[in-house]
């Protein structure tokens, strides 16, 4: 594997010259191995619908042009976030005559190329979905993508679509690795850049393959907005962080952040180890409705620089106990972040040092607190006072 990926970095270096000189023997055979579409070099920040209305009739047109403008109007493109996502119910339950997808009438009157070109007017990009399976998830019957990839991977190329989730149900037993690669080579095929997500819920252990073949992979199954859901998807998403990377990254799937019950500092624990574990900032509430303080967690500009750091590093448990963990994450100019997450419903003082978080010896560190914006300096401890469900994330800089 190892091998065939620095190949295909070289080939795609060398470029179309050496294509000449090899010929298409050589430069097929690797390319089967390796997704390197250079896109999700830092994990991707954006919006998808799911979360907020699953199929409900509110998903449509309107609400997916609206996102868009809120984007640009409330900061959020500023701030990092550039893919506006449609999850299941975009389609019609059958393709037309010659086998095309076929956008939902009564949601996408225009169809998708016109959301598309619209979000793409904004400076934004669109992504979409279907399932690698005879049907999406839905039960009204969507089609999906197992035995069309390249019909499906063209038609939403020519629609100008810049993200592809690709989801698990009705896959008939067939081999998920086969599956996903099928559609990796139908998306490369296209020519056209479309960041590849893949929706296997951590089923096939994707941790170990899927860096080669998408962009990002679900490591869990679904998110709810509930403290008991979302606390054992970061058990399970902490344990792959060998396998995160630019290009490629765990995905503990989107945030819930503005919807159910979740406290404030349950909120903010969900934004801060998402940043921390570098997973993708998917905003899952609708924006129409989102209050003030919503837009203020999802537009905490230190926690985003965490997640989009370019050395692009997945956080690691430093410490666990009784509820209590520590997290550091390295950052690409020698900072840390650490992060004291209490996982219990009472208050607790969290500690650790800048030498077990991996900080170089230095005589002083500065903690910034990245909720609070308070700097402090230390000679080496690290700790704090943190409330029940809560997280204190600083970034610490070695002086
Ligand atoms: C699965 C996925 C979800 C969502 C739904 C849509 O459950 O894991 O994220 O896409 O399907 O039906």
């Amino acid at each position: 594997m190892r091998r065939s990926r620095k190949l295909v970095a070289v080939l795609a270096a060398t470029g179309l010259a050496l294509a000449g000189a090899v010929g298409s023997v050589l430069l097929t055979a690797p390319s089967a191995e390796a997704l390197a579409n250079g896109l999700a070099l830092t994990p991707p920040m954006g919006f998808n619908n799911w979360n907020s209305t699953q199929c409900r009739p509110e998903f449509n047109e309107a609400m997916v042009k609206g996102i868009a403008d809120i984007f640009v109007a409330k900061g959020l493109k500023a701030a990092g976030y550039q893919y506006v996502n449609l999850d299941d119910c975009w389609a019609e339950t059958k393709r037309d005559g010659s086998g095309h997808l076929v956008p939902s009438h009564v949601r996408f009157p225009h169809g998708i190329k016109a959301v598309a070109d619209y979000v793409h007017s904004k400076g934004l990009k669109l992504g979409i979905y279907t399932s690698a399976g005879t049907h999406t998830c839905n039960k009204a019957g969507f089609p999906g993508g197992l035995g069309h990839e390249q019909t499906d991977a063209n038609t939403f190329a020519s629609w100008g679509v810049d993200y592809l989730k690709y989801d698990n149900c009705n896959n008939q037993g067939v081999d998920a690795v086969k599956r996903y690669t099928a559609m990796r080579d139908a998306l490369k095929k296209t020519g056209r850049p479309i960041v590849y997500s893949i929706c296997e819920w951590g089923k096939n252990k994707p941790w170990n393959w899927a860096p080669n073949v998408g962009n990002l992979w679900r490591t869990t199954g679904d998110i709810s907005p509930n403290w008991d859901r979302m606390l054992s998807i970061i058990h399970a998403n902490q344990s792959h962080a060998s396998a995160a990377g630019p290009g490629h990254w765990n995905d503990p799937d989107m945030l819930e952040i503005g919807n159910g019950h979740l406290t404030d500092n349950e909120q903010k624990t969900h934004f801060s180890l998402w940043a921390e574990m570098a997973a993708p900032l998917l905003i899952g509430t609708d924006l129409r409705k989102a209050s003030q303080h919503t837009f203020d967690i999802l537009s905490n500009k230190d926690i985003i620089a965490i997640d989009q750091d370019p050395l692009g590093k997945q956080g690691v448990v430093v410490s666990s106990s009784g509820g209590l963990v520590v997290y550091t994450k390295q950052l690409a100019n020698g900072d840390r972040a650490v992060a004291l997450f209490n996982e219990t419903g009472t208050a607790h003082k969290i500690s650790t040092t800048a030498a077990k978080a991996g900080l170089r010896a230095a005589a002083s560190y500065s903690l910034k607190d990245l909720w609070t914006k308070l700097t402090r300096t230390s000679t080496g401890s690290i700790s704090a006072t943190v409330p029940p469900h809560g997280t204190v994330i600083f970034r610490v800089h070695a002086n």
